[in-house]
């Protein structure tokens, strides 16, 4: 099959190196010339495990290609997909401006039958103003139909995602469009999900709007565990061996970031009041996850009683581990107001060191090693859970530390272990958090 996607961050560039991967001939569409060359080189602008070998493969078989012309791919693709990015106003509202835009040059360069599908996150009724917008400015010999595929891959996780999703959703009402679609998507999974347009919309936010909700109430009932003597823990993993419940998206922590959750939660408040209801639902789970932040500082500033001149170790800086993505990441808004506090900061990430110093600047201290950030400070803080922090060598931490104490805001150590190890050390959501 012939495809053409427009957008190649996280979405366009996976599902691109995908679909080509299962043999379709795919062109990615971008704005920039630069990124496209270097694309076409092989060279991946964002961190993501097994990406570029996909990406480099398929360039090689000449199957994918990457491409600033609508022109060149769009008048003879069976399917074009929409992945550019919706990101929030002010007023937490998607900004739509660039999915109407590229919809406009779809529109131009229609030619045959084409199936239009949006894979960016839009509003319910967005898929209709796209459809009504295309078919004013299509040529008139050509013909199309609309279809909303939304995504559901994780950043870190994206080509396992992508290869094996839990289903496919396809929000279409067109039967000829209908068969296209569940064979390009066939592939990929028995599991699929056929509705109508606005169905598939809404499915996008309320799925992510659930999961962080899921987050919030762990992180809400870990506030109430470090007041009760109860393990957080224990209590997810209690609740999570209920099938109806289900173990995932539990982890209480210092709350969830990214490019998805935060914006889509905003979003969907937005929706709702347009709508004429007030989700409050919802505004509690925003509220409850910029608290555990907040409560993470609280805790190192309590401990320290006056942060001026302690110096922090950071290890972590991405919002999840295994990606360098640091939008609406909760190490922003913990350095932040540590350094308001006073405190010194020194961190460390295996990815996100470049997007920190773009965001930081020259107010905190970047390093290439972990054990190199911790000399010499007055406490470790870790706030993502990379792999490599839980195989650190403790003794040598000790040593190089100041005063050996550890803020683990991920619950990554074995809280016994450390406590051998003669650590002061404060976790989430247990009571009398420290060892010592
Ligand atoms: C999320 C969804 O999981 C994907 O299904 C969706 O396709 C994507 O948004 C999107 O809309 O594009 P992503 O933002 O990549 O994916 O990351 P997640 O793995 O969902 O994690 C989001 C945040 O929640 C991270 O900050 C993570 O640390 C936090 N989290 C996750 C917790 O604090 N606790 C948990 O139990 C799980």
């Amino acid at each position: 099959m012939k495809v053409t996607i427009i957008g190649h961050g996280y979405v366009g560039l996976v599902t691109g190196a995908i679909f080509s991967d299962l043999g379709n001939n795919v062109t990615v569409i971008g704005r920039t010339k630069d990124k496209i060359d270097a694309l076409n080189r092989g060279n991946i602008p964002i961190y993501e495990p097994g990406l570029e070998e996909i990406v480099k493969r398929n360039l090689k078989a000449q199957r994918l290609t990457f491409s600033l012309e609508y022109k060149e791919s769009v008048p003879t693709s069976d399917v074009v997909i929409i992945a550019v990015g919706t990101p929030s106003q002010n007023n937490g509202e998607a900004d739509l401006k660039s999915v109407f835009d590229v919809a406009q040059k779809i529109a131009q360069n229609l030619d045959g039958f084409t199936v239009v599908a949006c894979k960016s996150t839009v509003p319910p009724g967005t898929n209709r103003k796209i459809e009504e917008l295309i078919k004013k400015m299509k040529p008139e010999k050509a013909s199309f139909a609309q279809a909303s595929i939304p995504e559901f891959l994780r950043e870190g996780t994206a080509i396992e995602d992508t290869l094996k999703p839990d289903r496919i959703v396809i929000g279409v009402e067109d039967e000829k469009a209908k068969k296209i679609l569940c064979k390009l998507h066939g592939p990929l999974s028995q599991n699929t999900l056929v509705t109508n347009i606005e169905t598939a919309e809404m499915i996008k936010y309320t799925a992510n709007s659930f999961l962080a909700n899921k987050i919030s109430f762990a992180n809400a009932i870990s506030f109430l565990c470090e007041k009760t003597g109860a393990d957080v823990e224990k209590v997810m993993e209690g609740i999570g061996l209920d099938k109806r419940i289900g173990k995932a998206f539990l982890k209480a922590g210092v709350g969830y970031g990214g490019s998805c959750f935060p914006k889509d939660v905003k979003a969907l408040i937005h929706i709702s009041k347009n709508l004429g209801y007030n989700f409050k639902l919802l505004k509690e789970v925003e509220s409850i996850n910029k608290q555990a932040a907040i409560n993470f500082v609280k805790k190192i500033s309590k401990y320290f009683k006056n942060l001026r001149n302690k110096t922090l170790t950071i290890l972590g800086l991405s919002f999840k581990p295994d990606t360098d993505d640091m939008r609406d990441a909760p190490s922003i808004t913990i350095i932040n107001e540590l350094l308001r506090l006073g405190a010194k900061i020194k961190a460390y990430d295996p990815a996100a060191i470049e997007n920190a110093r773009k965001i930081f600047k020259n107010s905190i201290s970047l390093y290439k090693d972990p054990y190199q950030a911790m000399k010499g400070a007055d406490a470790l803080v870790i706030i993502t859970e990379w792999k490599e922090f839980r195989e650190l060598d403790m003794d040598k931490v000790k040593k190089l530390l100041k005063t050996p104490v550890i803020f683990d805001g991920r619950n990554i150590y074995d809280r016994e272990k450390i406590k051998r190890l003669d650590f002061t050390y404060f976790c989430i959501g247990r009571q009398n958090a420290e060892s010592n």
